[in-house]
């Protein structure tokens, strides 16, 4: 499968091509496509230093966009808006489109969360994207550093939502073939905040306590 990273120079878009470019073949996006390609070529060096044959390649957001058949928005989410908007809504046509998006803010050295009007970046994000779309959230609460230290296992629960249940299945299925990831259907997208919303839960514990890197384990 083709899946395109919008933003995918970021921590996540890095990490998360790091776990699945042996297995499906990444198209990560940038502004900048020379950024893009740097990535690309540092993951697959990093990859191939292990006798990983990485199938990764760097270009634009909207390039990355149209070659996706799922699409993820690796971007801070005041970032998301503009950035859609200025990528053609044929590239996401009839498209699974992956959300980890988490609105946050830092206020007096905590993390808070903060949705838009809509209840949720999803919802927000669902009313940016072509109707024909199909938004799933997922990985969310993942800290980006475990995705890129390759020798952690990711023994990590994956809550995921969508109101499209095939949608929602492949995702679960693409989140399953990544290291020891369990993912759980959590709902609707309506539900999708309380996901996210979990994410600054974790930062918060993980400074108070000086702990690192929190990820969340269900069981
Ligand atoms: N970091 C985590 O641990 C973590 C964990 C779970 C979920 N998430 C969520 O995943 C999403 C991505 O997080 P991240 O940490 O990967 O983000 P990030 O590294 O801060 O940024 C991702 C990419 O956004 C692009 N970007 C930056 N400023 C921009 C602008 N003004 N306009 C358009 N694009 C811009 C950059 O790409 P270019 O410069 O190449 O265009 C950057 O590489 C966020 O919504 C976050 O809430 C993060």
């Amino acid at each position: 499968m083709k899946i395109g990273i919008i933003g995918g120079t970021g921590d996540i878009g890095e990490g998360l091509a790091l776990r699945v470019s042996d297995k499906h073949e990444i198209i990560l996006g940038s502004r900048d496509p020379a950024k893009a390609v740097e990535s690309a070529d540092k993951i697959k060096n990093t990859l191939k230093e292990r006798g990983i044959d990485g199938n990764c390649r760097g270009t634009t957001n909207e390039d990355a966009a149209k070659a996706g058949d799922m699409v993820v928005i690796s971007l801070p989410f005041q970032h998301v808006a503009p950035t859609l908007a200025g990528i053609n809504p044929d590239c996401f046509k009839d498209k699974i489109v992956i959300s980890p998006v988490n609105p946050m803010v830092r206020k007096n050295g905590c993390f808070l969360y903060c949705p838009p009007d809509e209840g949720s970046a999803a919802l927000a994000i669902k009313k940016m994207l072509p109707e024909s779309c199909k938004l799933v959230t997922a990985f969310n609460n993942i800290a980006a550093r475990k995705w890129s230290m390759l020798d952690c296992v990711l023994d990590y629960t994956v809550a995921v939502t969508s109101d499209d249940t095939d949608a929602k299945m492949q995702v679960m299925a693409l989140a399953q073939q990544i290291s020891k990831l369990q993912p759980v259907d959590a709902g609707g997208l309506e539900l999708a905040g309380i996901v996210e919303s979990l994410t600054p839960l974790t930062i918060n514990i993980a400074q108070n306590n000086k702990l690192k890197d929190l990820s969340i384990y269900m069981r």
